[in-house]
């Protein structure tokens, strides 16, 4: 077997540790060759590939980053404006590849799912921090960021504690607000705004007032797609060329404007970033990354293709690419982390979002 191993999309941590059990399995259980894609579709695309050995892979399983590179600018259906999508089809038959591997997001499994359709053999391993791909519990990158999160979080109250401080940070997450929610509870946010539910002001106005009451400062997570009710989101820049060109961010400062008009104490705000993304992953991520590679590889050398690595239950398991392709995973009311947040009194900056005596949550408008 020939086998071909590509990252897409933004990078994240667990990515060199999923890299290394797809190879390392496929090549102690399955003797395989592997060719090594560089830069995501990129590499498919501008022909840029080589041979990774068993060394190669080895010695990587803590490194952040990619050993392969990734892009998140490069579709082979729209690249600067070209559709290459058969180029590419022609040059995987060239390599006599028997399958590709492509460990990715929303955006890398709906260019997955695209090229499937035309007869190139895929198997989908997910990653992102942002953990929004549908049909999964999990992705790997999620953990290591929401830890990177919780420290921050850390550092953030005890200096506005010092100086009875509101604190705001603003995290990444693209339109869904799993790492907010997760670090939120993580690091004990008395605020946390996620993008599926617009904020009403004045609920977190009031929301920093009843805790200034009690502890005069306030800590506030607020997700880079979260938007005012009625507002817009807070967009930093348009990537050309990019399959998904929107870069969110400045929530947090924009935040910051709209509570100086209604409360009195000083109010700082801090975004992560790239931060989020970078360093060594965790262990969870580690071990997860390299559940869900070895879990590829055994599809792979079964035949199955067409199909992305999913943790459902608890469990390991596989669904099409079309039922992953062009759609996100967003935080919903009924999550048990949402739900016990809820129930500790975090304020989402909503009066309508609420649970009952017996934790049931109780109504939305959104
Ligand atoms: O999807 C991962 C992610 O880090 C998002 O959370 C964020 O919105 C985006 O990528 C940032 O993209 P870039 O690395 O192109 O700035």
């Amino acid at each position: 077997m020939r086998v071909g191993i590509l990252t897409g999309g933004g990078d994240c941590q667990g990515l060199n540790a999923a890299i290394r059990a797809v190879a390392k399995s496929l090549m102690l259980n399955y003797q395989a060759e592997i060719i090594g894609i560089e830069d995501g579709f990129a590499g498919l695309i501008e022909r840029r590939v080589r041979p990774l050995s068993y060394a190669d892979c080895s010695g990587i399983l803590s490194q952040g980053g990619t050993i392969l590179g990734t892009s998140n600018k490069a579709s082979p259906f729209n690249y600067q404006g070209q559709d290459c999508a058969k180029a590419v089809v022609d040059y995987y038959h060239e390599l006599a590849l028997d399958a590709v591997v492509v460990i990715g997001g929303d955006g890398s499994m709906s260019i997955a799912y695209e090229l499937s359709k035309l007869g190139m053999n895929l198997v989908g391993v997910p990653k992102t921090i942002d953990n929004d791909l549908m049909c999964t519990e999990r992705t790997f990158g999620f953990d290591t960021a929401v830890s990177i999160v919780t420290d921050a979080l850390d550092r953030l109250r005890t200096t506005g504690h010092s100086h009875k401080r509101v604190m705001i940070l603003e995290t990444m997450g693209r339109y869904a607000g799993w790492i907010a929610l997760y670090a939120g509870v993580a690091g004990g946010a008395d605020v946390i705004l996620l993008p599926e539910f617009p904020y009403d002001i004045d609920e977190v106005v009031r929301a920093c007032k009843q805790r200034a009451s009690d502890q005069q400062y306030s800590i506030i997570v607020v997700a880079e797609g979260a938007k005012p009710l009625g507002g817009k989101l807070s967009v930093q820049q348009t990537v050309a060329n990019s399959p998904e060109p929107v870069r969110l961010g400045g929530i947090g400062e924009a935040l910051k404007h709209q509570l100086e008009q209604h409360l009195q104490a000083e109010i700082r705000s801090t975004s992560l970033g790239h931060i989020q993304r970078g360093g060594t992953p965790t262990a969870t991520d580690r071990i997860f990354a390299t559940n869900v590679g070895r879990y590829a590889a055994d599809l792979v050398a079964q035949g199955q293709f067409g199909q992305v690595v999913v943790q459902q239950n608890n469990q390991l398991t596989s669904v099409p690419l079309a039922q992953v392709a062009n759609q996100s995973r967003g935080v919903t009311l009924d999550d048990t982390t949402m739900i016990t947040a809820m129930s500790l009194g975090i304020s989402f900056g909503r009066d309508d979002l609420r649970v009952d005596s017996h934790s049931r949550y109780l109504v939305s408008n959104s």
